[in-house]
């Protein structure tokens, strides 16, 4: 698959996860209560939640039917360069969901577009999102820092990776064999990775913890609230990431993480890892994962952006591509 020749943009992070659920003022609970996340804000059932570094959020909560992935936000540099990748994306035969312009919808503000990758995933590129003020961490030693990464499951991890690195300019830094793809954009060894499944879903989150000291306070927080790791704690080889995973009220996959690696762009070289227990757990003492959190990161297939569209008029993607959208469906997809 060939989709264009230059990337159409510069990703200078990946700054947010939208994730859909069905109670979500339990998970919004569970997120600010015991996991660590502040609320920046809130609006009905849609709430805003930050870590203690510069983001406006790093979590979306929005109420949906069954779990789903609401989309990823990735940083662009300027209002002019979201623009630019407009321009690209629909020379290059993708489809915007929303042009560019002002996310009068979204408390983070900025300026923005969004595009649904091949398989349904919403895609958003913004710039000047609204500041907030740094949080402090002293007196809270185990709170998220950041966003770390968001695993993908993916029903062709050839062509998500091929779309990510082609369009979207991300590099891949190592494979889990043909497992696995791990994919950067910043220094930090992996953003996003794709793994290779049945259905398309989300796998799991992963938040950034300051050290492993905060890590290690992080999982002793949650077994004071009753919530044991379902995998972990232990140290992974591709990234070189401490790890430590849970399971949320509504069954998705939550990690603690630290210390992930950062590359040299100039002397990386991209490896594939065997999957042997001394690769996956450096430290062997993790053990294996449970039934319970392989399940949760399975999921349930999520056919994203293009079951919405079909459920609110029943127009696909391919009517966007060829123009003969009518001014109703133009108007329902701009919800997306
Ligand atoms: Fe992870």
């Amino acid at each position: 698959m060939h989709y264009t020749d230059e990337p159409v943009v510069t990703l200078r992070g990946l700054r947010s996860v939208t994730l859909r659920v069905p109670d979500v003022v339990t998970s919004k609970d569970f997120y600010t209560q015991v996991w660590g996340l502040g609320l920046t804000e809130e609006d009905r059932d849609r709430f805003w939640l930050r870590g203690t570094g510069q983001e406006h959020h790093i979590l979306k909560l929005e109420e949906h039917e069954a779990n789903s992935l609401g989309g990823l936000s990735f940083a662009v540099g300027t209002p002019g360069e979201v623009d630019e990748a407009g321009r690209r994306l629909v020379a290059a035969g993708i489809p915007l969901l929303r042009e560019p312009g002002r996310n009068d919808d979204d408390a983070a503000g900025g300026y923005g577009l969004a595009f649904v990758d091949p398989e349904g995933r919403i895609v958003e590129l913004v710039s000047e999102v609204n500041a907030v003020v740094r949080g402090d961490e002293n007196g809270h030693p185990s709170v998220p820092r950041a966003l770390a990464h968001v695993v993908l499951n993916t029903v062709d991890i050839e062509t998500a990776t091929q779309f990510y690195t082609q369009v979207l300019g991300m590099r891949i830094s190592d494979w889990s064999e043909r497992q696995m793809a791990f994919l950067r954009c910043t220094p930090k060894h992996h953003v996003i990775a794709f793994n290779q499944a049945a259905w398309t879903s989300v796998n799991h989150v992963a938040y950034e913890l300051s050290t492993i000291d905060h890590f290690m306070r992080g999982i002793g927080n949650l077994k004071t609230h009753g919530i044991e790791p379902q995998w972990g704690p232990g140290r992974h080889g591709p990234g070189n990431n401490t790890f430590s995973y849970f399971t949320d009220p509504a069954g998705l996959v939550c990690e603690y993480t630290s210390e992930v690696e950062e590359i040299n762009e100039d002397t990386w070289l991209c490896r594939t890892w065997r999957r042997t227990p001394e690769l996956s757990d450096q430290w062997r003492t993790a053990g294996p994962p449970t039934s319970g959190v392989r399940s949760a990161m399975a999921g349930v297939p999520d056919l994203g952006a293009r079951a919405a569209v079909e459920a609110s008029d029943g127009y696909f993607l391919d009517e966007v591509q060829s123009g003969t959208e009518t001014p109703d469906q133009r108007a329902a997809r701009g919800r997306f």
